[in-house]
């Protein structure tokens, strides 16, 4: 498949077949992502991968983290309003396969203050770790695997950063599968109304 192709046929994967994906094309994904360019090649991204009953045991410390601040937010004020949502992205990570982790080891957790410093450098290692998570759905929906990138996660943030025992910033995670689904592009921005030329 050329590239922009598997560009333009990316979509967000919500339903999955009942079959796992090998070692070897999880890490093809994966090396995808680690190719992305990075800020003085800093390659700020960590991977961990889940599958089976350690992918179960996670989705419970989200799940019950995540209900913990819907019924009493101490994180997010209006959380409440995303219940529903994140409801629905724990079935899908349910029927996922594989569920890959991507966190940032040079982070600070987002309760922390930053020095403009900082802040400039994080925003930078953003990108980093967005190039790459954007390369592993790219590469995945090349090799007819079906991805649905993840920041839900963010309402069990404390609970999932402690459990998985990382240094650094959880980022996002990614839920891969085969596609049991064939969604049309969901609708984008006219170019017009974005694109602003000077010249
Ligand atoms: C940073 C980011 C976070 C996202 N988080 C979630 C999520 O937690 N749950 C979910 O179902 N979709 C999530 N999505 C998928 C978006 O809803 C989806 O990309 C968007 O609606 C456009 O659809 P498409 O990916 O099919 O083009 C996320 C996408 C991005 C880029």
């Amino acid at each position: 498949m050329e590239a922009i192709d598997a560009i333009l046929s990316r979509r967000s994967i919500r339903k999955f077949e009942n079959k796992s994906i090998s070692k070897e094309i999880i890490e093809k994904i994966i090396l995808s992502g680690m190719s992305a360019p990075s800020s003085k090649n800093r390659q700020p991204w960590s991977f961990i991968v889940f599958q089976g009953d350690e992918k179960k045991e996670m989705i419970e410390i989200f799940r019950k983290g995540a209900i913990e601040e819907f019924n009493n937010p101490k994180l997010l004020p209006n959380s409440g309003k995303f219940e529903s949502g994140t409801r629905y992205t724990i079935d899908i990570m349910c029927q996922a396969s594989t569920v890959i982790f991507v966190y940032n080891p040079f982070g600070k957790s987002p309760i922390e203050n930053l020095s403009l410093e900082e802040r400039f450098y994080d925003m930078a290692n953003l990108q980093c770790v967005g190039a790459c998570i954007e390369n592993m759905s790219i590469s995945a929906t090349a090799l007819g695997i079906g991805s649905l990138w993840i920041c839900d996660i963010y309402f069990a943030y404390n609970e999932l950063a402690n459990w998985l025992n990382i240094d650094g910033q959880l980022i996002a995670c990614m839920a891969f599968g085969y596609p049991a689904e064939n969604p049309k592009q969901r609708p984008r921005k006219k170019i017009e109304n974005i694109v602003e030329w000077r010249i």
